[in-house]
Formats: structure tokens, C-alpha cells, sequence
């Protein structure tokens, strides 16, 4: 390292890495650079850097050397940072992902006890580097490649929404515009014609992310053609899919990009007044957009006259309540109109007849993030990235039980395979893959044997699943598709608006049976049941919400019936989930501790201390606490 470098350190303060406590990093990481007097260090916000598993996280860039990650960081590591890495130029390689990965793989693989050696000081904040004895084999004296983008996590994605994100500081405009933000927008007032903005989106063969795909040009088209000249454009961000928050990120990470994209959206299809319905319970992302308007408008990239275009364009926020029928888009055309978010029939669809019954395009916000990129790069780059029909990426939200959770971007026409193993890193504790998720409450659940299937609108729809917003909950074989299946059941009927019978009473119902299933007390007709009852939701259902709400229950009844048929004729839940299914007993391996009579809640273990204890069954609220304390494993679930 050379004296005298300077330093650009951002901290990743997007909802995640706020909720791990990456505020407390910052405050104390400027604290130190400033009592050291250090000059040659800026300390800025950023969003989410992706691997939300290792929050909080602090990067390092300085110029002719590799970027530096350094991961699940506290206040006091961050002032050891300071000190060695920025006053003593000595990067702290224990603190960064590469040291903490070699780590965990000499443990691994030398079975080494993890309390006797210096790695272990990866996790001890308190640690000074002085106190690790010289002896001891060092992460700092290994040849560590520090190009993170080497890592599995990394390597196969592909950041073009996200490009910014964990990068730029969002709160700060000219961060944006030094990526070359709005030269887009300048580009397409300046010179392109309305019809030639929309030719080149047209041509890209961008499809909504929010969940349909639906391509944007040929909607952006259909409100060019419609006649007058007051017209909306608004942005969804309502985001209700459990599991869902890559709209969050971007908007947290990079708003620039989703309100320059809206001003060419506006320009091409007419409209001078934009709108973007947000959730209430996104306060990051309603600050990072407050904040990016009003410094837009200063610079006269929002307003009257857009850069002397003579274009004028206007963005107003409208806060939702969190109600996930309101991103459905007719419901959120009342909700903007003050009214209560409730969808009605289409046509006329908004492009014709939308919101205050004028022509009116509704995007959402990943789809919003590709706008500017395509018009500087073109539609050729874009077409180049992903499967014929679905071009581009796809921002996935990687959750449940896999190993490395966060957002990854990749391309369409990636294996769920090379998602879940090469980026996620498989299940955790060595458990087996059973199920993937797609698509949240509107998706369903894909089984192993489609791994080695490109993901794509098409493919997933095909296969009983869908795109949907990009949530994506990897299951393993601790997880009960019936419970699952339960707990989506139970998200829609708690989010059915009720202006429609079908899914106002078709929800309830399907909740009803395979709830019942779940205790046990399930009949084989149910089966029937529930794909008749599914079926007749998906025909006769007034929006989406209710006509994609089997999908969840009917996809693991095609996928794993013999889940269904062993609660339904065995009384049993495979998985141990099922907590009315569920039956603890002890065994003779019991040493009669009495550690579970004091652990169970309602009194229903006897026995005297060194003898065989007993479970009353009947008392026994299945609770666990016992099986979790039991140090003799003597406990088991039937
Ligand atoms: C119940 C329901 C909820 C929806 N929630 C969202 C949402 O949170 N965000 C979103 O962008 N689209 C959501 N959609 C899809 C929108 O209705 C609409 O198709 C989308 O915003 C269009 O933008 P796009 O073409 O860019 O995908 C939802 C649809 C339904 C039926
Ligand atoms: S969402 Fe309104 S009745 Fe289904």
C-alpha cells in the first residue's frame, strides 16, 4: 500500500444493512477519521451491496488497488479499520469476505477447533491485531485475491438495474450524474422524438418486472397513440409480495434511475404529471426519493422547461397504507385518486383509461431501473443479455434456507441450479434442497427436478410457477409444502379486498381445508376439493390477487401429494411441522435431569429426578422448548 492513498469508504445503509446496525459503523468510522485528522478518506452512504448475509458491510475503493469488503462489521472494528487501514495503510484482512470465506474453509477442512486458533478473532471485535500470538497462522500473511467479483456470489450476476447500488452515495446527485445519470434524459429530449424513445424500449423487448411481463413499449405505445395531452405516468412501488424488496433496494440505493427513467417515460407517452405509489412502511426509500426529487428540480431536471427542452414534467409521492391489492394496477389508480384500493374489471385498461379517467401507464420500479441504461447503451446491449423472450436481467430476492441471502441480479436464461448453489451456496447446514419458491402468494413452488431449467417469464409460468416480482424462498426438507401452502392461503384471504364472491369466499375456503389437513383432520376428497375450488378462483376471479391465489396450494399438490396423502391417511407430517401432527416422546436415553419438566411451559412432563420422564400428550401444546433443551437428546419427535 502506498502513503498517501486516498480512500472512498461506503457503508452499506440501505434497509438492511440500517436493521444490522450499519448507522452505528458510519458514525463511528467519521468519528475516527476526524480525531485522526485523516484527509485522505471520504466516508459515504450507499445502498445495498447485495450480500444482506454479511451486514453490515463497509467497501473500500482507492485507485490501483483491489476493492476491499469488509463484512459483519461493528463500531469498534470499524475504528481498528480506520487506524490500520487508512492511517497505517494495513488492511484488516480478517475483517473482509475473503478472510472470513478462508476462514470458514480451514476450519472445514482441517476440523481445526475454532477456539484455538487466530482466525478465530474474525468474530472477537475486541481483538487488537497485537493480541493474536506470532505463532498462529494468519489470514493478513496469505495471498488472499481481494477481487471480490472472483467470488461465486459475484460472478454470475450481472448488475445492470443495480449498477449504482452499493456504490454510488443516493442521497447525493452528482454521484448519479458522475455514472453518466440524466445524460438519458438529456439524450431523449434532446435528440430523439417521442416515438423514436419508445421505438428503441420497443426494440430492447423490456418486460414489466412487477410481474406480468408485459412489454413496456408496447405499452408506453398505446398511451403515445391515445389523443390529448393530459396524461399520468406513475411508478409502482408497492411492493406487498412477501419476501419481495428489490423494488425497496433500488429506490433506497439509486431513486435517480427510477425518476429519470419516469421523466422519458412522461416525455415519450405525453404526460406532464408523474406519480410514485410507495408503501408507507419504506420511510428509507420515501426519505432517498424525497430527497433525490427535490434536488432534481434544483438543477432543472424536474420541473418546467427540462433542460430547456421546453418539456415540463412533475413527480409527486403518494404513500400507500401496505395493502398488497393496491399494487394491483387498477387499485392503485383508485388509491392514488383517494378512493379505496379496489380493482375493477379490465378493459378499459389504464393505458386508455387510467387514472381521473385518463390515458395512464403504470411501471414498476425494476422495470423503471432498465430505462436509462437502454437508451444510453441501446437496444441491441440489452437484447444481447438474456433469453430471446425475456431479455435483459432479473433482480432476485434470495431468501429462506439457503446460505448466502440477499439480492442478486442475473441474467434471464440462468439455472435455478447455478441461483441456488454457484450464488446462494446451497442450503445451510447441510440440509436437502426440496422446493423453490417463485413468485410469492401469485407463484408456486418448483421442485428439484427442474434445476437445470433456464428461468425466464415463459419457463416459469410453464411449469406452475411465475416470475412475479422476484421473491425467491428456497425450502428444505424441514419445510411442509402443506404448511406452506397454509401460510400463502392465510397472506391472501388476510388481503382479499372482498369486493368480489369468489375471492372473498374462495380464499377463506381453500384456507379452511388445507388448514384442516394440517391438524389431521383431512379427508381424501379434500384433494378434489382444493383443484376443483382452486380452478374455479382462477376463471372467475375480478383481479390477479384472487386469481392466482391457488397457485401456491395447487402446484404442491401436483408436487408433492404424498405430503398431502401422509397428514391426510398417515396423520403425520413428515417434516415435523405440523404442530397438531406433531407428537414428542422420551426415550431411554433419558437421564432424568429434570431439565425438560422446567422447560416445559404447561406442566406436562413427570417423572422423578434420575429416572425415565413421560409426556402427557394430551397436555402437551407441542411447543418444543423441551426437545430444543434436552442435552441428552432423549427427546424425539414422532
Ligand atoms: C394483487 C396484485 C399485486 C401486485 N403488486 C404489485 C407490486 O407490488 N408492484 C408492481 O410493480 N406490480 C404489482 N402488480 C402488478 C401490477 O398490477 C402491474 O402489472 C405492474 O405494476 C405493471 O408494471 P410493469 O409492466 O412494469 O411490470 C400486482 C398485481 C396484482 C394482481
Ligand atoms: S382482491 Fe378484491 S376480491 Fe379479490
Amino acid at each position: 500500500m502506498n502513503a498517501g492513498n486516498h480512500y472512498r469508504v461506503v457503508v452499506g445503509m440501505a434497509t438492511c444493512g440500517l436493521s444490522a446496525g450499519a448507522n452505528y459503523v458510519y458514525q463511528s468510522m467519521k468519528k475516527e477519521v476526524e480525531s485522526l485528522g485523516l484527509t485522505n478518506v471520504d466516508i459515504e452512504v450507499t445502498g445495498c451491496i447485495g450480500s444482506c448475509t454479511y451486514e453490515p458491510i463497509v467497501e473500500v475503493f482507492c485507485p490501483g488497488e483491489e476493492k476491499i469488503s469488509y463484512i459483519f462489521m461493528t463500531p469498534e472494528k470499524g475504528v481498528q479499520v480506520v487506524k490500520s487501514h487508512f492511517a497505517g495503510h494495513k488492511p484488516i484482512y480478517e475483517y473482509t469476505l475473503q478472510g472470513y470465506q478462508m476462514a470458514k474453509a480451514f476450519e472445514e477442512e482441517l476440523s481445526l477447533d475454532k477456539t484455538n486458533i487466530a482466525l478465530s478473532s474474525l468474530d472477537e471485535s475486541e481483538m487488537e491485531m497485537d493480541d493474536i500470538p506470532a505463532s498462529e497462522p494468519l489470514i493478513r500473511d496469505l495471498k488472499v485475491d481481494l477481487d471480490i467479483t472472483h467470488l461465486p456470489f459475484y460472478a454470475k450476476q450481472k448488475r445492470v438495474v443495480m449498477h449504482n447500488c452499493g456504490l454510488i452515495n443516493p442521497e447525493d446527485i452528482n454521484e448519479y450524474i458522475a455514472m453518466d445519470g440524466y445524460f438519458a434524459l438529456a439524450k431523449s429530449l434532446l435528440e430523439l422524438k417521442r416515438l423514436e424513445v419508445i421505438d428503441i424500449i420497443m426494440a430492447s423487448g423490456l418486460r414489466g418486472r412487477g410481474g406480468a411481463g408485459f412489454p413496456t413499449g408496447v405499452k408506453w405505445k398505446f398511451a403515445y397513440q391515445e389523443p390529448g395531452d393530459e396524461k399520468y405516468f406513475i411508478c409502482n412501488a408497492d411492493e406487498g409480495d412477501p419476501g419481495a424488496f428489490m423494488d425497496r433496494s433500488l429506490l433506497e440505493g439509486d431513486p435517480h434511475s427510477v425518476i429519470e427513467a419516469m421523466i422519458i417515460a412522461g416525455y415519450a407517452i405525453g404526460a406532464h404529471q408523474g406519480y410514485i405509489y410507495v408503501r408507507a412502511e419504506y420511510p428509507v426509500a420515501v426519505k432517498r426519493l424525497n430527497i433525490a426529487l427535490d434536488q432534481a428540480k434544483n438543477m432543472g431536471l424536474l420541473g418546467k422547461n427540462i433542460l430547456g427542452s421546453g418539456f415540463d414534467f412533475n413527480i409527486d409521492i403518494r404513500l400507500g397504507a401496505g395493502a398488497f391489492v393496491c399494487g394491483e394496477e387498477t387499485a392503485l389508480i383508485a388509491s392514488v385518486e383517494g378512493k379505496r384500493g379496489m380493482p375493477r374489471n379490465k378493459p378499459p385498461f389504464p393505458a386508455h383509461s387510467g387514472l381521473f379517467n385518463k390515458p395512464t401507464i403504470i411501471n414498476n420500479v425494476e422495470t423503471l431501473g432498465n430505462v436509462a441504461q437502454i437508451i444510453l447503451k441501446g437496444a441491441s446491449w440489452f437484447t444481447a443479455m438474456g433469453t430471446q423472450k425475456s431479455p435483459g436481467t432479473k433482480v432476485f430476492a434470495l431468501g429462506g434456507k439457503i446460505t448466502n441471502t440477499g439480492l442478486v441480479e442475473v441474467p434471464m436464461g440462468i439455472t435455478l441450479r447455478e441461483i441456488i448453489y454457484d450464488i446462494g451456496g446451497g442450503c445451510p447446514n447441510g440440509k436437502e434442497l426440496k422446493a423453490i419458491q417463485t413468485g410469492g402468494p401469485s407463484g408456486g413452488c418448483i421442485t428439484t427436478k427442474y434445476l437445470d431449467l433456464p428461468i425466464d417469464f415463459d419457463n416459469l409460468t410453464s411449469i406452475g410457477s411465475m416470475m412475479g416480482s422476484g421473491g425467491m424462498i428456497v425450502m428444505d426438507e424441514d419445510n411442509c409444502m402443506v404448511d406452506i401452502a397454509r401460510f400463502y392461503l392465510d397472506f391472501t384471504v388476510s388481503e382479499s379486498c372482498g369486493k368480489c364472491t369468489p375471492c372473498r369466499e374462495g380464499t377463506k375456503r381453500l384456507l379452511e381445508i388445507v388448514t384442516r389437513i394440517s391438524e389431521g383432520k383431512g379427508k381424501l376428497s379434500d384433494i378434489n376439493l382444493l383443484e376443483d375450488l382452486g380452478q374455479h378462483l382462477k376463471d372467475t376471479a375480478l383481479c390477479a390477487l384472487g386469481q392466482t391465489a391457488p397457485n401456491p396450494v395447487l402446484s404442491t399438490l401436483e408436487n408433492f401429494k404424498d405430503e398431502y396423502l401422509a397428514h391426510i391417511v398417515d396423520k403425520r407430517c413428515p417434516a415435523h411441522v405440523c404442530k397438531k401432527l406433531l407428537g414428542y416422546e422420551i426415550t431411554d436415553d433419558c437421564r432424568g435431569c429434570t431439565k425438560c419438566v422446567r422447560y416445559c411451559p404447561v406442566h406436562a412432563i413427570t417423572g422423578k429426578p434420575l429416572a425415565k420422564h413421560h409426556i402427557d400428550p394430551d397436555l402437551c401444546i407441542r411447543c418444543g422448548a423441551c426437545f430444543e433443551g434436552c442435552a441428552f437428546h432423549a427427546i424425539v419427535v414422532k
